[in-house]
């Protein structure tokens, strides 16, 4: 079975992630958090994420924490990304990585930091069904010129970034399709819509885990697609379904979750 190391074990998505994990026989090497996370020094055990001896570190010693690992998952902030996955590519390991809300400065310093050295799988979003959605939203694109497309999503209030990363991700593939030129993040006062314009409109409310809600209206006609993620779990399922694919993967690159589900 394949051993991983989680980064922002102690997170949201690291601690569903773990237990997601074990409960498919998966086992978990090592466990890494921010410094000064008041979980480093813990086992899981003792901060309630598994029944596991494994030790909760932070960065200083993920090089220790990965090295046992056959995939390195990780579900941090982009700051520690950009920190991070370079050492883990240059220890040969495989990756796996879901955070969002990278520049595109950020995301380009990490791509060329293991792009040569490791097969990795970046995604926005590891539900089957959002990338499902991904490729009807490029069928919905080839609709006549006067369809609009706005795309709304919901997250918990302890979201930091917004828009979603899934929701800019349906965004570049409208835009591309469709030639839009800007996309407009809300309106206020006289403010109508413009040709060439898509909308992504992002509300934070309670613990919503996830809905991203793509509207394409046309003069007398409208189609919905509605994901919603019913709890952080299909995120976690995707990114071990992604890690058992990367295993697979012998050539070094950046996959995205269209590769492993093709
Ligand atoms: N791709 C997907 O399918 C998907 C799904 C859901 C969420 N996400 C994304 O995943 C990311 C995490 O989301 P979340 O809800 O789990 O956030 P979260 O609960 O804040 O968890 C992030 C964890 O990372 C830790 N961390 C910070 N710096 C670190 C470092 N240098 N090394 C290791 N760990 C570090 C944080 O510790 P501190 O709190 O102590 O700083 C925190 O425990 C976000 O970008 C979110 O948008 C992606």
């Amino acid at each position: 079975m394949i051993k991983i190391c989680v980064a922002g074990a102690a997170g949201r998505m690291g601690s569903t992630l773990i237990k997601e994990a074990v409960a498919r026989g998966y086992t978990v090497v090592g466990a890494v958090e921010g410094k000064g996370n008041p979980n480093v020094g813990k086992t899981l055990r003792e901060a309630g994420i598994c029944n596991s001896d494994v030790k909760i570190v932070d960065p200083s010693h993920l090089e220790d924490a990965a090295k046992e690992a056959d995939v390195y998952i990780s579900f941090t902030t982009p700051e520690a990304e950009v920190e991070n996955l370079p050492i883990v590519a240059n220890l040969g390991k495989r990756i796996v990585m879901g955070t969002t809300g990278l520049t595109v400065e950020q995301m380009q310093k990490i791509k060329d930091s293991i792009s040569k050295k490791v097969p990795a799988v970046i995604s926005p979003n590891y539900a089957i069904g959002v990338n499902i959605m991904f490729q009807l939203s490029k069928t919905l694109a080839r609709l006549p010129p006067d369809y609009d497309f706005s795309i709304t999503e919901v997250h918990h209030t302890g979201k930091k970034d917004a828009p979603s990363g899934t929701a800019k991700k349906l965004g570049e593939i409208i835009s591309e399709a469709r030639k839009y030129t800007t996309t407009v993040y809300g309106r206020e006062g006289i403010n109508p819509r413009k040709p060439g314009e898509l909308e992504i409109l992002s509300i934070r409310a309670g613990g919503v885990a996830g809905i991203h809600d793509l509207i394409v209206a046309g003069p007398h006609e409208m189609i919905r697609i509605e994901h919603t993620a019913f709890s952080r779990s299909v995120f976690a399922q995707g990114a071990l379904y992604a890690s058992e694919w990367i295993c697979k993967q012998t050539k070094a690159g950046i996959y995205s979750m269209e590769d492993v589900l093709s």
